[in-house]
């Protein structure tokens, strides 16, 4: 879990099989959820295909350069509505929660794997959600990219910084309480 980072340089030469993408998908299929309520659907996007074209024309800026790059890519739904209806009745209070982290087991497959995964939400959701056929109950949420690491000299300078950003993180002290909401601070040892 500790070697886990969002990498942007990918190899675009490699590919996986399907049986690779499958296990990646299995990590995400036996996350728990609320209920065992299972609220998740994942689009595969792999390059080359229709999904794979779906996405693309829909990335930010900022993500454009590196995200067609990635052996897959994945997109992340979650059942929010039981119906149609804007005021429908929410499927799960958790169904949120519940995506978030069938998508956390799937990126540390990835990196059992010996492949790095990045989690990215920078694209066009009302027009991807309407290209993929995403109905009202379902709401678009995340893409992750998974992929081996390629060799920074053959992508855009920009990109290749990317990967040599300081990782930081707030303190334990900051939001994990032994007591009450703000009380019972611990200083961080080392992660
Ligand atoms: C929901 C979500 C949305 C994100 N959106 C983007 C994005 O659009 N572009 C991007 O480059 N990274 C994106 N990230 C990656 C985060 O910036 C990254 O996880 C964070 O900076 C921590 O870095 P680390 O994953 O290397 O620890 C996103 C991550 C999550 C979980």
């Amino acid at each position: 879990m500790r070697s886990r980072w969002s990498a942007s340089v990918y190899d675009d030469r490699h590919r996986l099989g399907e049986a690779e993408i499958e296990t990646l998908l299995h990590a995400a299929q036996w996350a728990p959820s609320a209920g065992n309520s299972q609220p998740w659907l994942f689009f595969v996007c792999v390059p080359g295909t229709p999904n794979h074209d779906r996405l693309v024309a829909t990335l930010s800026r900022g993500n454009s350069g590196w995200v067609p790059r990635a052996s897959v890519v994945f997109l992340t739904a979650a059942h929010v509505r039981t119906g149609e209806e804007p005021d429908a009745p929410a499927f799960s209070d958790y169904a949120l929660h519940d995506v978030g982290q069938a998508a956390a087991h799937l990126t540390l497959q990835a990196r059992a794997m010996g492949l790095h995964a990045h989690q990215f939400a920078g694209f066009d959701h009302d027009a991807l959600a309407a290209a993929l056929g995403v109905p009202p109950t379902h709401q678009l949420l995340t893409g992750i990219a998974v992929g081996a690491p390629g060799d920074p000299a053959d992508v855009d300078e920009r990109t290749a910084a990317r990967d040599h950003r300081d990782r930081v993180r707030k303190p334990l002290a900051e939001w994990a309480f032994w007591g009450g909401f703000g009380e019972g601070q611990v200083a961080d040892s080392e992660a």
